[in-house]
């Protein structure tokens, strides 16, 4: 061992190099206060094998980047926690610059000879910032893609050279497949390499007039080795076990797939820019530029300049100073833009939403089809559960409700003078279309059901008392509302079985025969039957019914078949004919936008096979579909 390492010395001279690197002098001894720049470094050190290891399984391009990502965080052996690691680490160095950049200015560490070193300092902490910047873009997730939008848009203000320098930051006019291979090439080329340089030069500085000690007189001299080293393991051995916590606890979040088509409102910069986004909100439109660029450029330019104003004790203490009220700054309009977006209702509904996304989209691609060629977005894209709220908000919650709100969860407001009001509907809340419970509403008590209508106009004219006092209102308030337990029950199965669709619990075979025959016929006391007003042909049977009239046909109520056409053309002889009051959607949506809707009205989407509860439980193993008709 001795003549090997002797061997190597000579070659190489390793022993002085060893011996100039761990027994460096601390005058004053060893010092909690000294740990951060250790901490940097071994941040970083993280970064980059965490950072090797996702490179081996990331894919830049828009097709691919979401996807592989997935594979890393969902598929990939402890791919999480890489991730997890890169992902927390990156933040926790924001904090260990902020920490070490104080102690640097509070113990005037940048006084001469020592000014280079801190302005190569301010220079790794520029490049960290930026590779921040480039990172939370890769994982092409909604989030990274929106939030990086607002950045290049902002280079896009740039006085004079503007449309040149976006350009040079998307990659081109547009903003793209080219602004991911960019931001690539500067995540995991070009950045890491200056850092690596400037980090070199700075620890060569920084050796080469050692350590500043505030008042060396204090405590004995000391060695980097092992007085320091200590100090600086147990806490580079904290921040790692905080990491942890983080990873295992929160885990790394991915968002869906970025979707250029979407106007995606829960975008917001990653905690540490929050200040300069709050910032950017006192300098709107053409004074943007002020907040994007001069005021971080005075900043900067003062903190460049610190080494010159420390000279004197005086401009020292003004320092100090500016960096408290700079941190104070930061940290004010970093709350007060956590605490917007907290109050604001519909932020939160749009991170709800997002999450909602996020969730399903790896539900999606765990699913027995799993992603297909044509990529993650498009299993969204194709999914009820996601589409079918946003068509519902979009088309019909103009007039209808879905539980009380716009389909996607949100109330719909209006604010007059300020005062922010609920709107309500002026048709039928459809939240439970097609349920039992729906059905028995529509017979016992129509008028309450379709009482939103009497507020709604058509052509110009209020609806009023159109379909509140119409014959089918007048017979469910005259018959309806009175009839006993068990013959409503049974009418409701009866109709319920129309739809051919699956119920919990499931549907009684005697009681639809009850129905029937109360459709058909009535009772002694009801004379006047469902027949008489409404036509249909029973699922299953050879014949339509006898009878039908001024009522719409009910052949196959509820069902997908008869919800897409009544949807399509309500206006249509066996719907509301003349009665009707509402659009048709035929030429306002597409077939599949149709059919999207549709099956979310029906809850007929993907479900996985291990959730708990009925969906799950009764369906085979390896059946991807539960069939709702
Ligand atoms: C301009 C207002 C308006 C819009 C928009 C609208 N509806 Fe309607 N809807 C009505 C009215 C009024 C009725 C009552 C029956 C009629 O007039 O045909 C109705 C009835 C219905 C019914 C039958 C159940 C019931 O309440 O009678 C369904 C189902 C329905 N609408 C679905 C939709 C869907 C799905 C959309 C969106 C694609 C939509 N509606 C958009 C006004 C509207
Ligand atoms: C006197 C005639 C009449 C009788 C009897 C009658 N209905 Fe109706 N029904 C109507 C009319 C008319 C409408 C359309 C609502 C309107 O125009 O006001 C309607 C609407 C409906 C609807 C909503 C259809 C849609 O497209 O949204 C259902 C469901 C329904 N009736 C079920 C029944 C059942 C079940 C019975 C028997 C228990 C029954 N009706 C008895 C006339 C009648």
């Amino acid at each position: 061992m001795q003549t090997m390492l002797n061997w190597l010395d000579e070659r190489t001279g390793i022993r002085d190099l060893m011996h100039e690197a761990l027994y460096e002098r601390i005058p004053g001894g060893a010092r909690w206060r000294y740990v951060w720049g250790s901490t940097l470094v071994f941040t970083f050190s993280i970064q980059m094998i965490t950072g090797m290891f996702l490179w081996m399984a990331y894919s830049p391009s828009t097709q691919t980047a979401w996807e592989s990502v997935y594979y890393i965080e969902h598929v990939m052996q402890y791919g999480w926690l890489v991730r997890g690691l890169h992902h927390f680490t990156a933040q926790a160095m924001i904090v260990l610059l902020a920490l070490h950049l104080m102690q640097v200015i509070i113990d005037g560490a940048y006084r001469a000879p020592r000014e280079v070193n801190f302005w190569l300092g301010l220079i790794l902490m520029l490049i960290v910032l930026g590779l921040s910047l480039t990172g939370y873009l890769l994982p092409w997730d909604q989030k990274g893609y929106w939030a990086t939008q607002v950045a290049t848009n902002i280079a896009g203000g740039t006085p004079m050279v503007g449309a040149e320098v976006q350009k040079l930051a998307a990659g081109g006019p547009a903003y793209g497949h080219h602004t991911l291979t960019r931001f690539f090439a500067l995540h995991a080329g070009l950045l890491p390499f200056l850092l690596i340089a400037f980090l070199a030069l700075h620890i060569w500085c920084f050796r080469r007039h050692g350590i500043t000690v505030p008042n060396p007189n204090r405590a004995p001299e000391a060695y980097f080795w092992p007085d320091q080293v200590l100090k600086d393991a147990v806490v580079c051995l904290a921040i790692l076990a905080t990491v942890l916590v983080l990873v295992f606890w929160r885990g790394a979040e991915l968002g869906a797939p970025a979707d250029p088509s979407e106007n995606f409102s829960a975008a917001r910069p990653e905690w540490y820019f929050l200040f300069l986004f709050q910032m950017l909100k006192y300098f709107p439109g053409k004074y943007e530029m002020i907040g994007a660029m001069v005021v971080p450029g005075l900043v900067l330019g003062a903190l460049f300049l610190m080494p010159f104003i420390g000279r004197s004790k005086f401009g020292h203490r003004a320092n100090i100073g500016f960096v408290f009220l700079l941190l104070a700054a930061c940290v004010g309009l970093t709350y007060i833009a956590l605490d917007a977006d907290w109050k604001n209702a519909g932020y939160n509904a749009a991170v709800a939403q997002a999450h909602r996304d996020a969730t399903r989209v790896v539900e999606l691609a765990k699913s027995p089809s799993g992603i297909g060629p044509t990529g993650a977005l498009a299993l969204l894209k194709a999914d009820p559960f996601t589409q079918g709220p946003r068509l519902f908000a979009k088309n019909c919650a103009t007039c209808h409700r879905h539980n009380g709100k716009d389909g996607m969860g949100k109330d719909i407001v209006q604010i007059v003078k300020g005062v922010e009001t609920i709107v309500a509907g002026t048709a039928s809340d459809l939240g439970k279309f097609g349920s039992r419970e729906w059905i028995k509403s529509v017979i016992t008590e129509f008028p309450k059901v379709f009482a939103p209508t009497e507020t709604a106009s058509f052509e110009g004219k209020p609806l009023g008392k159109h379909f509140t006092e119409g014959s089918m209102a007048d017979w469910s308030t005259t018959h309806g509302a009175k009839l006993k337990v068990d013959e409503a029950n049974a009418v409701v199965e009866f109709l319920a079985d129309q739809s051919g669709r699956e119920f919990t619990p499931p549907l009684d075979k005697a009681l639809i025969k009850a129905g029937q025959e109360f459709f058909e016929v009535g009772t002694n006391e009801i004379s006047e039957s469902c027949s008489s007003c409404h036509a249909m042909h029973v699922r299953g049977a050879p014949q339509p019914l006898e009878g039908g009239g001024s009522g719409p046909d009910l052949t196959g109520y509820g069902s997908a078949k008869w919800l897409t056409s009544f949807v399509n053309n309500p206006g249509a002889k066996q719907h509301y004919g003349k009665r009707n009051r509402m659009p048709g959607f035929e030429k306002r949506m597409t077939t599949e936008e149709m059919r999207l809707l549709v099956d979310w009205m029906q809850e007929n989407w993907y479900k996985p096979l291990d959730l708990p509860g009925p969906q799950g439980a009764e369906m085979p193993q390896g059946v991807a579909l539960p069939a709702g008709h």
